[in-house]
């Protein structure tokens, strides 16, 4: 006996075109306001960790678009010729350092920005705390237990600020999905399936770089999956309690036949299907290639390097304080970039996927994905025209949500997420983006909780791990 309307009887395929009203009420937000108190005078940044992400994102993109808010005040980075070269692509005339503590004690700083290595970002993080300053940190928050608590504490003792750079909550399609959830079109959340997907090309960029290694990243639960588990508590609305996972290292590192020094240098270019040729990319070869000389970091070393410790293949059970029960997996060599999203709710149940070639009928350049990704430009290529969404309710036909397709600086989320750190701009007060020291930690405890479970082969509760107990609603 069929519970569900056939569709083809009285198909009430509604396609709702709905656009994230942007325009937004242009409050303060609370979390950011000591940030954002000062509206007359720009605001004086510092960025330590001048790689990719902080002379792009944080480097030029700030300065093209925020200038007139902010100043910068100095750049740091322990390779001289990186921090060199980062003054000079971001076109800024301010003082750089390779002596975080020099900057610290010689500059005025309003707002420090923390886009080093993932297991270094609690140094700078307390550093600055502790000089009463308030701290963006790029994700994860750190990548352990012990150094999350010390985070925890630096952040009790401070007057300044700690604020969790979360772009992805921003994101125009995971802030809609998040809207829908909350109008409880589907009921109060029961479970949650999530499944991601790295491809080929960003997914192998982590294994021919210091994520490959669990003391420099704390292994994809953290560094990659820290985002993931942001969303799944900022969706469900509540903390994690408990987590037990799996995770092997079956594809990258010493499971390969044939290794090199680097793809450069390397003897089995033609061989090997993951050759990466960095000289094609000018910027990658100033900021990274010109500088190895200095602290040896190979951007484009090999993913077969034996000394390969993490997983490329996880999956994670999570149990939240509220009983939502959530089933996540992120796999890291797939022919295709992107995500499946389910949300099971008591009335109903709500489903979105991205990048999926044969669902999409389009099989973009995979090599190209993850640019899109980290782009800032204002024009691009036209791309998909919409996300599709789909929610039913129990006993009722399907309706086909079609939401204006965004993909570029993390589904938009990048630019949202400086708009409210630096201009006050709120999209919508109710969906409570502004993520802190609470909101950091408890995304990277999932993490940290994952790791230990599959080292140890148990489930293991949040609470064991540092002193926050999780709440029920948040
Ligand atoms: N939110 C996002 O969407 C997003 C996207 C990309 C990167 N990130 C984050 O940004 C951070 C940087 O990533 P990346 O891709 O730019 O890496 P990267 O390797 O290009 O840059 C890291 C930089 O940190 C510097 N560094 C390392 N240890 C340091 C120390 N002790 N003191 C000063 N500098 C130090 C390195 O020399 C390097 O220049 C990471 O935490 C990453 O998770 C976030």
């Amino acid at each position: 006996m069929a519970l569900t309307k056939k569709s083809n009887l009285s198909r009430r395929n509604f396609i709702k075109k709905t656009g994230l009203s942007l325009a937004g009420t242009m409050v303060i937000s609370p979390a950011f306001s000591q940030v954002l108190s000062a509206t007359t005078k720009k605001r004086k940044v510092a960025l330590v960790g001048t790689g990719i992400r902080g002379i792009s994102f944080y480097g030029k993109f700030l300065q093209e678009q925020y200038s007139d808010v902010i100043e910068y005040v100095g750049l740091c980075d322990i390779n001289p010729g990186r921090v060199a070269y980062a003054k000079e692509y971001i076109g800024v005339d301010c003082p750089t350092f390779t002596d975080f503590d020099k900057m610290l004690a010689t500059v005025d700083i309003d707002l420090l920005m923390v886009t080093t290595v993932d297991s270094t970002h609690h140094e700078f993080i307390i550093k600055g705390l502790e000089k009463g300053i308030d701290v963006v940190t790029e994700k994860p928050m750190t990548t352990d237990e012990k150094k999350c608590q010390m985070i925890i504490d630096a952040q009790r003792k401070s007057k300044g600020k700690l604020i969790m750079a979360f772009n992805y909550r921003y994101g125009k399609l995971f802030s809609k999905l998040k809207t829908i959830i909350d109008s409880k079109e589907i009921g109060d959340i029961i479970s949650i399936d999530f499944n991601w997907y790295l491809n080929t090309y960003h997914g192998a960029s982590y294994f021919r770089r210091w994520h490959g290694l669990r003391d420099k990243g704390g292994t994809l639960l953290l560094h990659k999956s820290a985002h993931h588990f942001d969303l799944l508590n900022w969706f469900i609305g509540s903390e994690p309690l408990e987590v037990h996972a799996y995770g092997e290292l079956e594809k990258y590192g010493k499971n390969n036949a044939f290794r090199g020094a680097n793809c450069r240098s390397c003897e089995h270019k033609k061989e090997c299907d993951f050759y990466w040729d960095i000289t094609k990319n000018e910027t990658y070869m100033k900021l990274y290639a010109a500088n190895e000389k200095h602290d040896g970091y190979i951007r484009d070393n090999c993913l077969w390097r034996e000394e390969i410790d993490i997983f490329d293949k996880m999956a994670v059970q999570i149990k939240y304080s509220n009983n939502v029960q959530v089933s996540y997996s992120l796999s890291t060599y797939s022919p295709f970039e992107g995500f499946k999203i389910a949300f099971n709710g008591k009335d109903g149940r709500m489903e979105t996927y991205e990048g999926i070639p044969w669902r999409d009928e389009l099989q973009e350049d995979q090599s190209k994905i993850h640019d899109k990704e980290m782009d800032h430009s204002s024009h691009s290529k036209a791309e998909l025209k919409y996300h599709e969404i789909v929610t039913q309710r129990n006993f009722e036909d399907y309706n086909l949500i079609k939401f204006p397709f965004v993909r570029k600086g993390h589904w938009g989320g990048d630019r949202l997420m400086f708009n409210e750190i630096f201009r006050n701009q709120i999209v919508d007060k109710k969906l409570k983006h502004a993520a802190g020291v609470r909101e950091g930690s408890m995304a990277v405890l999932v993490g940290i909780a994952a790791r230990i479970s599959i080292d140890e082969k148990r489930p293991v509760k949040i609470a064991e791990l540092t002193d926050l107990v999780p709440k029920k609603q948040i």
